[in-house]
């Protein structure tokens, strides 16, 4: 089976090519943003998603509104680069890699000498920025495979898989690995309440790739817990600070309930998911239409006047968290808080 790869950048038309996410698994449909405005409207709806994709989005849009700029004057051609870079950062501002692929183009412009120079920087630092993150969940795959067991039956929420990366994927990352690696390994697969990401993208992958799963929803995974079903829960990460973890909506329950059952809770994700020096109450945690609560897709699910909340994210606190597994090996927070440090400032330290 090919290797999913939901986005790819095309300098040369230019143009960014994605899977379009809203409509798996019934539709597998690659989209063009041909602009930073598609872009742009691309994430916000979830086209895009997952937080390491976000980050390879941001990349790519910078760099395609460095191509797609006329200005012939260095100080206008930056400031039409800034406008976009604000555009993109206003999209979604929970997942800490979106600000961190933007970044990475932003500066590889700021520091060049003419406009033309600033464009090839451009390119290479967004295909830099897919290529590490292809390269990053292999490694987190292969830095799991220390805690999955042969035979693990393990809980996953949401979708962290290749379809929230540029491959392979984090949570997912480390079940695909363990796979790969020979382990008779089965996932269930929490539907993902609001927009249905497990039950849609994650069960989409694993079944594409032949990885035994089982659909349930939110609410199941406790009684799984109790009678001894579930080994092991790995999820992904929106953004790890000192303090805290934020993963969609849903993770803290499902700590909350493998710590009152004893079993091992992991999170999967890359060093550019840690935000180390913020902590849990600085975060904005993105809050969403209320449609998408009173709706599932086409069908309506509440009263159309009634109140909702819609918050995409929640927190899980430290104490709750077996490990976090990255490409550099598998850390504790606060504990490991000063290596995180040092390899963020790209000093080997393990
Ligand atoms: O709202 P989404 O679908 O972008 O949320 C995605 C998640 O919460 C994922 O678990 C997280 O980004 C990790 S993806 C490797």
């Amino acid at each position: 089976m090919e290797p999913l790869r939901p986005i790819l950048f095309h300098p040369h038309i230019p143009s960014i090519e994605y899977i379009e996410q809203t409509l798996l698994p019934d539709v597998y449909e690659v989209r063009t943003a041909s602009t930073v405005q598609d872009l742009a409207d691309a994430i916000k709806r979830l086209g895009i998603r997952g937080a390491p994709a976000l980050g390879c989005a941001g990349a790519c849009g910078v760099a395609l509104s460095a191509l797609l700029s006329r200005d012939d004057s260095l100080p206008e051609f930056l400031s039409g680069v800034r406008s976009d870079v604000n555009l993109l950062r206003n999209t979604r501002p929970t997942a800490v890699n979106l600000f961190y692929g933007i970044d990475q183009v932003l500066s590889a412009i700021e520091s060049s000498k003419s406009i033309e120079e600033a464009k090839s920087h451009a390119v290479n630092a967004a295909h830099e920025v897919i290529e590490a993150d292809r390269r990053t969940c292999h490694a987190i795959g292969k830095t799991g495979l220390s805690i999955v067991p042969e035979g693990a039956r393990i809980l996953t929420h949401c979708n962290a898989g290749a379809l929230a990366c540029a491959e392979w994927g984090t949570a997912l990352g480390v079940i695909r690995s363990a796979h790969e690696s020979g382990r008779n390994i089965s996932v269930y697969s929490c539907e993902t309440r609001p927009l249905l990401q497990g039950a849609r993208l994650t069960t989409w992958e694993l079944l594409r790739d032949g990885i035994d799963v089982t659909l349930i929803t939110d609410s199941m995974a406790a009684v799984l817990m109790r009678k001894g079903k579930i080994d092991l829960v790995v999820v992904g990460a929106d953004r790890i600070v000192s303090d805290a973890v934020f993963n969609k909506i849903g993770t803290y329950m499902h700590a909350v309930c493998a710590k009152a059952h004893n079993i091992p809770f992991y999170i999967a994700a890359p060093l550019s998911t840690f935000d180390e020096e913020s902590r849990e109450d600085l975060v904005i945690v993105e809050e969403r239409n209320p449609e998408e609560v009173r709706r599932v897709r086409n069908c309506i699910t509440g009263p159309s006047t009634v109140p909702v909340w819609n918050p995409a994210f929640d927190a899980t606190p430290s104490d709750l968290i077996s490990g976090i597994i990255t490409e550099y090996g598998i850390f504790s927070l606060p504990r490991d808080l000063e290596t995180i440090c040092q390899l963020k400032m790209g000093n080997k330290v393990v």
